[in-house]
């Protein structure tokens, strides 16, 4: 009989395990609600292509085997694509799993990591359980990553910085010449991880930063220190199969490598990625769909008075600042998951054109909570 606990019984001593990671915050991400419309995790709305739902049901019969721990087809598949060596790819479960094991090989307790604020979320987290202090460099009062800023708050303490662009929530983006100003600053001994799960929704801007065109060329000139982390979960739409790449030097490669998950990236995920990267045109043009989609709900919010930043990312950031929260409570009443940053803002996930319509009504349908235009501030231009 198992002993259950009870009033009499002593309370168990609590395993020695490490006390630093109790204030870190529990990622509780956000899972599919039934008769909802899900705008809040940056998810595409579209089922994966059907070849690549073709391939993962005939791969399914090869699951009593480990999967092919090099990802060898995959990686080769990348490197051509890229244009790069495959020594300077590695593959992990999601570029949020190569955010761990990057940090994993950088940093040690008490050294520091620096990133922009407000950013992705899992970034203070994964720095956290190496026991990493995190400098949060607060964005412009244009929603955008402050690089100067950034730059001046490296200390010879700093073992990594993350830049993310498109930003995450804010959606915007920082340039090529931007980050090359940013890296002549930076010691090349710190690892700067240019992470770039939106890449694919860009294409607007002037002078567009490409991290992976900028690392393959810093590679040939033999800088070692800056990596680009890229993921299948969003214009390929594969958040579930848990598959994201990184590029960098053959030694951090190597390092990523040491410190893997052994068999992290399954076979079903590797058998995935390859067959959306044949569907390349029916991605891309899913892309392009989504761009477009993401222009006609700002130009709409635009309209309607809201204060909306140019996103480079499949969603859009409402600055509502004290009327968060209760904008994503008043969506949610009506169907729709946002994701609200409390004090803030919100953060809406463009969807179909439908998913998109309805979100637009319930907008339209929201009170502004003070006559002083704190749902609706004035644009910062
Ligand atoms: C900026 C950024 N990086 C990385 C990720 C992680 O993506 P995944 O682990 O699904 O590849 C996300 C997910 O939302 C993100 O927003």
């Amino acid at each position: 009989m198992t002993a259950t606990p009870g009033p009499d019984r002593p309370p168990a001593a609590r395993p020695r395990v490490r006390t630093d990671l109790d204030g870190l915050p529990l990622f509780r991400g956000g899972a599919a609600e039934p008769g909802t419309i899900g705008l809040d995790c940056n998810e595409s709305p579209f089922a994966p292509p059907a070849a690549v739902q073709a391939a993962l049901s005939g791969a399914a019969r090869g699951l009593n085997r480990y999967p092919d721990n090099a990802s060898a087809d995959l990686t080769a598949r990348l490197a051509e694509r890229h244009g790069v060596p495959p020594d300077t790819l590695s593959l992990g479960p999601g570029s949020v799993g190569l955010c761990v094991q990057l940090i994993q090989i950088a940093c040690a307790a008490g050294d520091e990591v620096v990133v922009p604020w407000r950013s992705f979320e899992v970034y203070p987290t994964v720095a956290g359980t190496a026991g990493a202090l995190v400098r949060r460099v607060p964005l412009t009062a244009g929603h955008a990553l402050d690089l100067p800023a950034m730059a001046a708050a490296v200390s010879d303490r700093t073992r990594l910085v993350f830049v993310c662009s498109p930003n995450n929530p804010t959606g915007t983006s920082v340039s090529r010449s931007g980050v090359e100003r940013f890296l002549a600053e930076v010691p090349p001994d710190v690892l700067v991880v240019l992470d770039e799960a939106y890449a694919e929704f860009t294409g607007l801007e002037d002078d567009p930063l490409d991290g992976f065109g900028l690392v393959r060329d810093l590679l040939r000139q033999g800088r070692t220190n800056v990596v680009a982390l890229r993921t299948f979960s969003k214009a390929y739409g594969l958040a579930g199969l848990r598959i994201g790449y990184c590029l960098s030097a053959p030694p951090v490669a190597e390092l990523l490598a040491r410190v893997a998950v052994p068999y992290a990236v399954g076979s079903l995920a590797q058998r995935g990625a390859v067959a959306a990267l044949d569907c390349e045109r029916e991605v891309r043009e899913r892309c392009r769909h989504l761009t477009e989609e993401r222009e006609r709900v700002r130009a709409a919010l635009l309209d309607a008075g809201w204060h909306v930043p140019v996103s480079g990312a499949n969603f859009l950031w409402l600055p509502a600042g004290p009327a968060a929260e209760a904008f994503a409570a008043h969506c949610r009443e009506q169907r729709i998951l946002v994701k609200a940053f409390p004090g803030e803002g919100v953060r809406v996930t463009v969807g179909t054109a439908t998913e998109n319509d309805a979100f637009l009504a319930a907008a339209a349908r929201f009170a502004p909570l003070d006559a002083g235009g704190a749902v609706r501030p004035t644009p910062l231009g």
